[in-house]
């Protein structure tokens, strides 16, 4: 079968645990035809956020690279995921006058609006990531989708603007660029699980997500079919095994097999008698321990990530009105008796969101610790319509020419 390279979309996901590189094409049928997968071990990231740049440049090299060899293709240009507690959102209200004879509302309007709800004081070293429309007011009139083309004096609009810390998005851009791909958009990981597992109707009802990944846990809120409330907490699995490990007083590779061959997030629906053997190096490292110890300490910092979610969803202002539940993405999502503990203590229904609507290779990314990867193809589908807006490399700020009196004093300097 013959690449149609223009339609093809890519994004990278560099995580806590692993970097993942995606290459896709949308279908006739509505699908996403996956056609590279890169996924390789992660390293120089901690909590979402480059600690190492020498370090994360060879593992996103090694995952881009990967992605090519399989698709056949030289990746160019991707999307790339972005997490980290430097992360934060607030709801901007921008409002703009119709002043024309007609008062009929056009896109330049729009655009207006959305630049006002824009311009909040935003520090110096921080960098707007999302400035997403969340609905429009109309002379007074609210729950406006679509103002365009509407009669109107005042135009008003909600919006919900996401910003990281500026150098922490930098060194990001920079590692991807090292790969000589272009990164032409940035995605907040929440963001882009939600358009691979959510449906219309939960953002409607009002949902929240989850990604639970290695190092953080990524929470984005919906209400009303738009994003209400995104932040980045910095727990995740790696510090259920870490609990294991200290525990158990195991290693961590042998923490993390038994958290994932035989974890429960239910303590009290392990038998108490049921034994786990541990797999190690050296004969004092080959023992059994009871399954429900394990179990516990897995629950009790389970329960931490789900009241810190908890808290979140008060934080919104949205606790009790989220009848479609908590979605749950990321590798810990797989944990067996994470969504039974998860609906016990948010009193939600949870389930664990898999990627939807996959062709291709989808056998290798169905899984939800592939969520944010495959968004991130779907995000660049439903905006690749909109101008191409490159994320250009933190260059050094420019010698400004002096100029006005300093301009002046000098031209009368022999
Ligand atoms: N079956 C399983 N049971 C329990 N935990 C699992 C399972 N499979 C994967 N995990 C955990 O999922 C985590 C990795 O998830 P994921 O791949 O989503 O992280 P990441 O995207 O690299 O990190 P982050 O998003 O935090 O930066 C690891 O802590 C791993 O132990
Ligand atoms: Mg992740």
């Amino acid at each position: 079968m013959r690449l149609d390279k223009d339609r093809l979309v890519v994004g990278i996901d560099a995580g806590t645990t692993k970097v993942c590189t995606l290459v896709g094409e949308p279908c006739e049928n509505g699908n996403l035809r996956i056609i590279g997968v890169g996924a390789c071990p992660s390293r120089g990231i901690r909590r979402g956020v480059v600690v190492n740049v020498e370090e994360t440049e060879k593992a996103i090299l090694a995952s881009v690279e990967k992605a090519e060899r399989i698709a056949g293709y030289k990746i160019q240009h991707a999307c790339v995921g972005l997490a980290g507690p430097h992360v934060s959102s607030m709801n901007s209200r921008g409002v703009v006058a119709i002043s024309r004879g007609d008062h009929e509302i056009i896109q330049e309007d729009v655009d207006r609006a959305v630049e006002a709800a824009r311009a909040i004081a935003i520090p110096n070293n921080r960098q707007v990531i999302h400035v997403i429309p969340r609905g429009y007011i109309v002379d007074g009139q609210d729950g406006v989708k679509d103002p365009v083309g509407m009669l109107g004096f005042r135009l008003e609009v909600e919006t919900h603007i996401v910003t990281g810390a500026a150098a922490s998005v930098q060194n990001l851009v920079r590692c991807v660029q090292k790969g000589d791909v272009e990164v032409n958009d940035l995605v907040l990981d929440a963001l882009a699980s939600s358009e691979a597992v959510l449906t219309e109707e939960e953002k409607e009802m009002g949902v929240v997500l989850a990604d639970v990944g290695g190092g953080t846990t990524d929470i984005a809120i919906f209400m009303d079919g738009a994003a209400w409330h995104t932040t980045v907490l910095p727990v995740g699995g790696s510090h259920i095994t870490n609990d294991i490990a200290v525990g158990l007083r195991t290693a961590t590779a042998t923490a993390e097999d038994i958290k994932i061959r035989c974890g429960y997030a239910v303590a009290a629906a392990v038998d108490e008698a049921e034994p786990v053997e541990l797999v190690g190096f050296g004969r004092e490292n080959q023992r059994v321990v009871s399954r429900r110890a394990l179990s516990e300490i897995i629950e009790l910092r389970s329960r931490e990530i789900f009241g810190l979610i908890l808290g979140e969803i008060k934080r919104s202002g949205y606790d009790g009105l989220l009848p479609a539940g908590l979605v749950l993405t990321g590798g810990t999502a797989e944990l067996s008796g994470i969504t039974e503990l998860g609906s016990e203590i948010l009193q939600l229904p949870v389930r664990v969101g898999y990627p939807r609507s996959l062709e291709g290779l989808s056998d290798v990314v169905s899984g939800p610790a592939y969520a944010a990867g495959v968004g991130l193809l779907v995000w660049s589908i439903a905006n690749r319509d909109s101008p191409a807006k490159p994320v250009k490399k933190a260059r050094p700020p420019r010698k400004k020419k002096p100029g006005g009196l300093l301009k002046l004093l000098r031209s009368f300097v022999p």
